[in-house]
């Protein structure tokens, strides 16, 4: 489903990608791994579009998209949450929602994707009319997945969408990130955490200083002592 092979990506002079590859199935959940740092926004910022690399090639369903704008991207069916959710604060949670399904495609469909979508998360029912910094940070990491929704992704990409949140409210964005995989979306989301990330992704790939360095079903890289070393300061081998 998705390709990217090569990429190279700077900040002006400052390059953080080093030849960058990775590759997801159609179904798949995909984690990126890799200390802070690592290049892993960087590198979903690259799929989505809204950073363009300087060398490198990004194919999504067969065609070649990394030279296209970002709101295409999302027209061929990628959709990104980015980091730290970037709702619109002063925004009601409807509002919110409907800026996600800004595409034609989406925009046809926006009410049925809005039923769907509070089937998801029925807390979001009542709270249509209420602004969106006035939720908590799990409320607001849903809504920011719920947006993400509207835009009738067949890949939806989340840059961590744990960060921050106690224990108890990311087991609830772990079965809703189960539950539209479940509906036939494929998920590639960033984590930190080794255990949490690979509990719920079939496979990942770990970036260190830029690179991708290591992939793997989620088992393998459980075992891996590269992982270990990487993650838990521990002696490899
Ligand atoms: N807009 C930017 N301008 C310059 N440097 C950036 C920018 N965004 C990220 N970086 C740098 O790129 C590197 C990788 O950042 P990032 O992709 O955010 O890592 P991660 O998501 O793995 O924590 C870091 O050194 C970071 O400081
Ligand atoms: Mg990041």
């Amino acid at each position: 489903m998705l390709r990217a092979e090569g990429l190279n990506v700077a900040y002006g002079d400052f390059q953080v990608l080093w030849d960058a590859s990775i590759r997801v199935g159609e179904g798949e959940i995909v984690c990126l791994l890799g200390p802070n740092g690592a290049g892993k926004s960087t590198l979903m910022n690259t799929l989505s579009g809204l950073l363009k690399p300087r060398t490198g090639r990004v194919e999504f369903r067969g065609k070649r998209i990394d030279r296209l704008p970002a709101h295409r991207i999302v027209a061929e069916g990628m959709s990104h949450v980015l980091e730290r959710r970037r709702l619109f604060p002063y925004l009601t949670v409807r509002e919110n929602l409907v800026l996600g399904a800004h595409h034609p495609g989406a925009r046809r469909h926006r009410e049925e994707s809005l039923v769907h979508i509070e089937a998801i998360f029925p807390f979001l029912r009542e709270r249509r009319q209420q602004l969106a910094h006035t939720l908590s940070g799990g409320e607001q990491q849903m809504v920011a997945i719920a947006r993400g929704l509207m835009a009738r992704p067949r890949l939806l990409m989340i840059d961590e969408p744990f960060l921050g949140l106690a224990p108890r409210v990311v087991e609830e964005i772990v079965a809703v990130i189960r539950r539209i995989h479940a509906d036939g979306v494929t998920i590639i989301f960033i984590e930190q955490n080794v255990e949490l990330a690979l509990r719920l992704a079939d496979r990942g790939y770990v970036l260190e200083s830029g690179r991708t360095i290591l992939e793997g079903s989620s088992p393998e890289l459980l075992q891996s002592a590269e992982v270990k070393r990487i993650f838990l300061g521990g002696r490899a081998g």
